[in-house]
């Protein structure tokens, strides 16, 4: 009969007679399937899976830390922290259109991920060998592409010395035969922090794409703080489960006029985004109360410096997308 301790145990089983003595590298995102998946393998093999996150700044307030203290204290795993902030803000800088944007944060991501994973394959030299790379992927995914194929082709980088160009990785893909529900069992079962369990789905590209015009340092903060609160008064209000997703966008080359305590001001506004969906693929704005999304627009006017102004998108999917850009 089917459960999830069955899942787990089976899965665990799974993953040592294809790993045996080799080595497994596991890409960590902050979201749930990749903290799945690094769990379960982290439970069959140990240390012989090291975990890399890629700290690229556009996180929300405490996503890293989520990352790098709670999920390395529930699962105690060998975690590979790359901060990689400076160096996407440097990429990203004066670029305002959405697709150069989504564009420039895939490369980078791409180019630092891939060095981290050379640094390890240096490390381990000697030793057993690094062959395997997790994946999180699910089975809407498997059936989406077609099957799937097994093998990843990573191209390394030149300037770490001594390795081949091409590093033939097998992929381990323990989430294969799940849905999203399960894998959200199996990571309760694994006992991960709810804060992971049930994450909200969030953009790979992260708050880069929710600064409507150029990223900057400055900007990501203002966005981190005004997100915080709404995320924090949505949760309060027990309405996490009812609304899919609701990105908090900082229009950043828009003004508008405010008055604040005993003067004019020329602020920005956030925009709230609250959507209800079932696959992301359409959706509903989500009609949540007057109340709650009058605290969230006092509090972000009070609390957030710079935004005087803070607005409700109530246009559904299609004809708008879910994100901004
Ligand atoms: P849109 O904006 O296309 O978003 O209606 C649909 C869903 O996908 C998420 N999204 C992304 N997820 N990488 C991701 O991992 C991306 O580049 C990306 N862009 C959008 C979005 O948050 C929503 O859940």
């Amino acid at each position: 009969t089917w459960t999830t301790g069955n899942i787990v145990e089976e899965q665990v089983a799974a993953i040592r007679a294809q790993v045996g003595d080799k080595r497994a590298i596991c890409g960590l995102s902050g979201g749930v399937d990749s903290a799945v998946a690094a769990a379960l393998v982290q439970k069959a093999i140990g240390s012989q899976l090291t975990c890399v996150y890629v700290d690229h700044g556009l996180m929300r307030k405490g996503e890293t830390e989520q990352v790098e203290k709670d999920f390395v204290a529930a699962t105690g795993v060998q975690l590979k922290v790359v901060d990689a902030q400076e160096r996407f803000l440097a990429a990203l800088a004066g670029v305002s259109d959405p697709e150069t944007k989504r564009k420039i944060i895939g490369r980078e991501f791409i180019r630092v991920f891939e060095q981290a994973q050379a640094e390890i394959i240096a490390e381990a030299e000697g030793g057993p060998e690094v062959a395997f790379l997790v994946q999180g992927t699910l089975y809407p995914d498997v059936v989406e592409s077609g099957g799937g194929t097994g093998t990843a082709n990573i191209k390394s980088h030149h300037n770490v010395g001594g390795l081949p160009d091409d590093i033939e990785f097998q992929l381990v893909e323990p989430l294969r035969q799940l849905f999203k529900d399960e894998v959200r069992m199996v990571g309760q079962e694994l006992g991960l922090p709810d804060e992971i369990v049930h994450r909200q789905p969030f953009p790979g590209p992260g708050l880069g794409i929710r600064i409507v015009g150029e990223v900057t340092k400055e900007r990501l903060d203002l966005l981190r703080e005004a997100d915080a609160i709404a995320r924090e008064e949505l949760t309060a209000a027990g309405l996490d489960r009812e609304i899919w997703q609701c990105p908090v966008v900082l229009l950043a080359d828009v003004r508008s006029v405010g008055v604040q305590g005993d003067g004019r001001t020329y602020g920005h506004p956030i925009v709230l985004r609250p959507v209800s969906s079932e696959d992301a693929m359409t959706a509903d704005w989500t009609r949540m109360p007057y109340e709650v999304l009058a605290r969230i627009s006092t509090r972000i006017t009070n609390e957030v410096k710079d935004v005087n102004r803070v607005v409700l998108d109530c246009t559904s999917k299609p004809p708008g997308t879910i994100e901004w850009e």
